[in-house]
C-alpha cells in the first residue's frame, strides 16, 4: 500500500485540495424556494410554526421571486390558501385564485424564474383531505381516487394556463400523472412539465406545514393514500409508475428520514430526482437555532449536502434563500 488513508494526508491538510476534491456541492441552482400564497394585497405574515416563512399575497410573492432570482435560485414552488374552503376544494381550480394570480405576476416580472405549482386539494377542502371524500363500504370515510384525479387535472390546467413551468401533484392518487400529462398535451401545453411527488410518505414531519396551510385533516389521517414509512420497495414501484406515466422529475418526500430511498431511486432510475426538505425538518433546525443549541448555518449546509449526496438534483427547502447565500460564501 502506497497510501494508508482514504484521502491522502498531504491533500487533507491543504485547503485548495480539500476544495478541489470535494465530491458534493450544493449551490443555489439546486434549490427551490416554497411560497404560501394567500388572497389579498400587501400581505406578508409570518407563519408561527415555521419561523422565517411567510404567508404572502400574490404581489408580495413577486417581490420574493425577485429576491430569489438575485440570490441565484432558479425555481419557486407555490402553495395556495383559499379565501374559503369547501368539500370539493373549488378554489383549487379557480383561475382567479391566489396561485394562478401569483404565477401570472411572477412570469411577468421575473420571467427567467421557473414557477412550479403544487397540485393538491388539501389546502382547499373544508375537511383537509387531499381529495373527494366519500363513504367507504364499511361506513368509513374514503378519499375517492378517480373523482379526485378529475379535479386535480382541472387544477393542473388552470396552473398551466396561468403560465406555470411545472405542475407538482402532491396528492398521491393513482394514475394522476398520466391523466395530467394527457390533459396538458390535449390543451396544447406539451411544454409544461410534471414534477411528481412520487414517493410521498405519511409523515409526522409535515406537522408545521399543516399549520401553515391550515390543511390538517379534520378526521382520520392520510394513511390510505400516502406511503407507510416502513416501505422501501413500494417507493420504487411508485417512482417507476410515475416515470412511465410521463413525470419529468420524481420526488422523494420527506428527505432526511428517507435518504436511503432517495439513493435507491437515483441509482435505479438515473432520472431527474428531487427531494423535499419538509417543514418539520426545517422547524427543528430553526427552533434549535433560536435556543442557541446549534450552529444553524453549518447544520443547514450539512443537511442539504447530505440530501444532494444521497441523489437529489433538486432540493425543495424553506432554507433556500439563506442557504443560497451561505453556500456562496
Ligand atoms: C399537500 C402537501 C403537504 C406537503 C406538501 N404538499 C402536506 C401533507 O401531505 O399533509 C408537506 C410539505 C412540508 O411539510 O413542508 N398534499
Amino acid at each position: 500500500m502506497i497510501s494508508d488513508s482514504a484521502r491522502p494526508r498531504r491533500l487533507r491538510n491543504l485547503k485548495w485540495a480539500r476544495d478541489m476534491f470535494r465530491e458534493t456541492r450544493v449551490t443555489a441552482e439546486n434549490l427551490v424556494y416554497p411560497l404560501f400564497v394567500t388572497p389579498g394585497k400587501k400581505i406578508k405574515k409570518e407563519i408561527s410554526s415555521m419561523p422565517g416563512c411567510f404567508h404572502v399575497s400574490a404581489d408580495e410573492a413577486a417581490v420574493e421571486a425577485g429576491k430569489c432570482r438575485d440570490l441565484g435560485i432558479n425555481a419557486l414552488l407555490m402553495f395556495g390558501l383559499p379565501s374559503k374552503k369547501d368539500p370539493l376544494g373549488k378554489e383549487a381550480y379557480d383561475p382567479k385564485g391566489p396561485v394562478p394570480e401569483a404565477v401570472r405576476l411572477i412570469k411577468r416580472s421575473v420571467p427567467e424564474l421557473a414557477v412550479i405549482t403544487d397540485v393538491c386539494l388539501c389546502e382547499y377542502t373544508s375537511h383537509g383531505h387531499c381529495g373527494v371524500v366519500k363513504k367507504g363500504p364499511g361506513g368509513d370515510f374514503l378519499v375517492d381516487n378517480d373523482s379526485t384525479v378529475e379535479l386535480l387535472v382541472k387544477e393542473a390546467l388552470v396552473h398551466a394556463r396561468a403560465g406555470a413551468d411545472l405542475v407538482a401533484p402532491s396528492d398521491m392518487m393513482d394514475n394522476r400523472v398520466g391523466a395530467i400529462r394527457r390533459a396538458l398535451d390535449g390543451a396544447g401545453f406539451q411544454q409544461t412539465g410534471i414534477l411528481s411527488y412520487a414517493a410521498k410518505y405519511s409523515s409526522a414531519f409535515y406537522g408545521p406545514f399543516r399549520e401553515a396551510a391550515e390543511s390538517a385533516p379534520q378526521f382520520g389521517d392520510r394513511k390510505t393514500y400516502q406511503m407507510d414509512p416502513a416501505n422501501f420497495l413500494e417507493a420504487l414501484r411508485e417512482v417507476e409508475l410515475d416515470i412511465m406515466q410521463g413525470a419529468d422529475i420524481v420526488m422523494v418526500k420527506p428527505a432526511l428520514a428517507y435518504l436511503d430511498v432517495l439513493r435507491a431511486v437515483k441509482e435505479k432510475f438515473q432520472f431527474p430526482t428531487a427531494a423535499y426538505n419538509v417543514s418539520g425538518e426545517y422547524s427543528m433546525v430553526k427552533l434549535a437555532a433560536q435556543k442557541g443549541l446549534i450552529n444553524e448555518k453549518a447544520m443547514v449546509l450539512e443537511i442539504l449536502t447530505s440530501i444532494k449526496r444521497a441523489g437529489a438534483d433538486m432540493i425543495i427547502t424553506y432554507h433556500a434563500k439563506e442557504a443560497a447565500k451561505w453556500s456562496a460564501e
